[in-house]
């Protein structure tokens, strides 16, 4: 099993210090090699979820196991080091770095874990080539569409193997062609790589590719 999860729960405070509970008691379990589409309403804490699992936020309980290690308790220095080597995030919101160009962004993957240069800068390029973003490479991110970004934030989330991808609506602002080149990236990455893919989507193409399609439902996972 890449990622288990048990119990999660996060409540988070509103204004004036009313609780705004989002979810209830999620468990979860995703294999190396599977797909899972989460699908929910706008709200329903899709993105929290997926920034309990990456590790970015404390559950307020619950545990999170990657891969044999509970990482939920470790502390902050050891998570960061999860992350880097275990974790691919495709944020919702890109989360480029507005300073660096696009090739830049998608190398701090690899200069966070001090790999190779030239590997990883060819690897980057690849990648780049294939997600048909490679002519824009040294352009930064205001010089590029919302759809460029989004397809060079993946490139960041992928390039250093990791076991584990979360994709937080990583079509979200792409024409049918693109997104189709994602979906189908992800689904290599699960079925020829056997990483573990968590795909948070609305595309009915998507969930129709998954394994598995997993519905956020008063702050629970449930079949769907
Ligand atoms: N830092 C925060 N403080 C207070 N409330 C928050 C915070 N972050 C998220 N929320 C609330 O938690 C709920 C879930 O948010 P979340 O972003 O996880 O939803 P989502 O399912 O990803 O929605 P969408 O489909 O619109 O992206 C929302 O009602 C939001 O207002
Ligand atoms: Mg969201």
């Amino acid at each position: 099993m890449v990622l288990k999860a048990r119990g999660l729960r996060k409540t988070f405070t509103g204004p004036g210090g009313t609780p705004v509970p989002v979810l209830h008691g999620v468990d979860l379990e995703v294999k190396g090699g599977e797909l899972v589409a989460v699908s929910g309403t706008s709200g329903s804490g899709k993105s929290t979820l997926l920034n309990l699992i990456g590790l970015l936020e404390p559950p307020d309980a619950g545990e999170i196991w990657i891969g044999d290690e509970r990482v939920s308790h470790l502390g902050r220095r050891a998570q960061c080091r999860v992350r880097g080597a275990s974790i691919g995030y495709v944020f919702q919101s890109f989360l480029l770095l507005a300073g660096l160009t696009a090739l830049d962004n998608v190398l701090l993957a690899a200069r966070y874990i001090g790999r190779d240069r030239d590997d990883a800068r060819r690897d980057a390029l690849g990648l780049m080539e294939r997600l048909g973003v490679a002519h824009r490479a040294e352009h930064l991110p205001a010089q590029l569409s919302g759809g460029e970004q989004q397809r060079v934030a993946y490139c960041r989330a992928v390039l250093n193997r990791p076991s584990l991808v979360l994709a937080d609506e990583p079509t979200g602002n792409l024409d049918d062609d693109h997104a189709r080149v994602i979906l189908d990236e992800l689904h290599a990455l699960a079925a020829d790589r056997g990483t573990a893919v968590m795909l948070v989507t609305h595309r009915t193409e998507a969930s129709a590719r998954a394994d598995r399609v997993l519905r956020l439902d008063q702050g629970r996972l449930v079949a769907s």
